[in-house]
């Protein structure tokens, strides 16, 4: 649980899967302790009932979210469009927010009404938020007291994306995302969609235009020099972590070769401590997959450059619920807290698994 001097945190929205994870990693990092998780319906419950993973390691209760008392970060796991009602009290109860949900990741309203179809609530906070991508806004992360964590399958395409316009690579031509999505991405509210005998087996297309993640990979690609035509299509398969995207972008200059972009991405990413480069020439696992990566915070990417034209494919592979969400979380706090960088996000997942 931590010293005495530990970083006192709460979670708002625990019996989530978000909100699972994130209990997780805290109740082992060594600088934190988890005073207080909430849930609506499952309140006075212990948090192992609904985590059985954590059987054990913890004797907490949910509370209400309206129980909570001040701590020094309060993690969010809510909803989107949840936590910007509640903004004003959440702030009244910590210094430091790391929000997972959507509702501060664009930076105008304009955007938000595009995307989700609704007024702001809170457009004056918009700009008080940093987006929360360590790999490439650390040090804003560092000083910042407000962060919003990026959707699972923006970050793993913003990861990918990112040294390849930021060196100029690819420019405003078309950038098509194929994602290839785990369940648990959806939350753990059953629906139709997620009932077994509908999921089961299943690779069925969801959404194979209109993406809102679009909106926050344009956003930070367009900081980095161009917004390309971003295209999504995302399909639901058979697996209840990950996500893979397979990215086919075209090569501004047709001639660029592979050591081009490995020196990209090698320049970017050089000491950055969760980010793996992996185009090997042998083995099983010769491209980023998520299956090796459940539970552990990495992102790994891999390319290939097609030999007939300018056609770059990249792959980028993340477990949803760690670098997808709230392993990166933990890295942002850890960030703002001055504490090393890795901190509690060591677990280097399970093979077989
Ligand atoms: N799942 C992912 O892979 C993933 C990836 C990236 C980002 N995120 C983001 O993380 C957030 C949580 O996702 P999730 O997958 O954990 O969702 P989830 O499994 O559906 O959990 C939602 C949590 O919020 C609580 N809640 C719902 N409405 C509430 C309200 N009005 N007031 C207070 N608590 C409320 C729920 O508990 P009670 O109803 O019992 O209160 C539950 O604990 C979302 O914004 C999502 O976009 C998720």
């Amino acid at each position: 649980m931590g010293s005495a001097d530990a970083l006192q945190v709460s979670i708002v929205g625990g019996s989530g899967y978000a909100g699972g994870e994130l209990l997780r990693i805290l109740l082992l990092h060594p600088r934190v302790r988890v005073r207080q998780v909430t849930s609506r319906r499952h309140a006075g419950l212990p948090v192992s009932l609904l985590h059985p993973n954590l059987r054990g390691l913890t004797d907490l209760a949910f509370v209400k979210p309206d129980e909570v008392g001040p701590c020094d970060l309060l993690f969010l796991g809510l909803p989107n469009g949840e936590s910007m009602r509640g903004m004003d009290g959440w702030l009244a109860r910590s210094p430091r927010i790391i929000d997972l949900g959507a509702d501060f990741r664009l930076k105008t309203p304009e955007a938000w009404k595009t995307w989700y179809g609704t007024d702001h609530a809170r457009p004056d906070l918009l700009g008080t938020f940093v987006y929360g991508v360590p790999e490439l806004y650390a040090d804003e992360i560092r000083s910042a007291t407000r962060v919003a964590g990026p959707g699972c399958e923006a970050i793993v395409s913003i990861l990918s994306l990112y040294p390849l316009v930021k060196t100029g690579l690819i420019k405003a031509g078309p950038v098509i995302i194929d994602a290839k999505m785990g369940s648990s991405q959806a939350g753990r509210a059953p629906s139709e969609s997620s009932h077994h005998p509908e999921r089961a087996g299943s690779v069925r297309s969801y959404k194979p235009t209109g993406h809102r993640h679009a909106a926050e990979i344009g956003q930070a690609l367009a900081a980095a020099g161009v917004e390309p035509a971003l295209h999504i299509s995302a399909t639901a398969i058979e697996m209840v972590r990950g996500i893979l995207v397979t990215i086919h972008a075209f090569l501004d200059d047709p001639a660029v070769g592979e050591k081009d972009v490995w020196q990209a991405y090698r320049r970017e990413y050089m000491g950055k401590p969760f980010v793996r480069i992996v185009k090997q020439s042998q083995g099983l696992y010769r491209y980023p997959e998520p299956k090796i990566l459940q539970g552990t915070n990495f992102c790994e990417i891999g390319f290939e450059k097609d030999v007939r034209g300018g056609r770059l494919v990249v792959l980028g592979a993340i477990d949803n619920l760690v670098k997808g969400t709230a392993g990166n979380a933990v890295q942002c706090m850890n960030l703002m807290c001055g504490f090393p960088e890795t901190l509690g996000l060591e677990f280097p997942g399970l093979h077989p698994v």
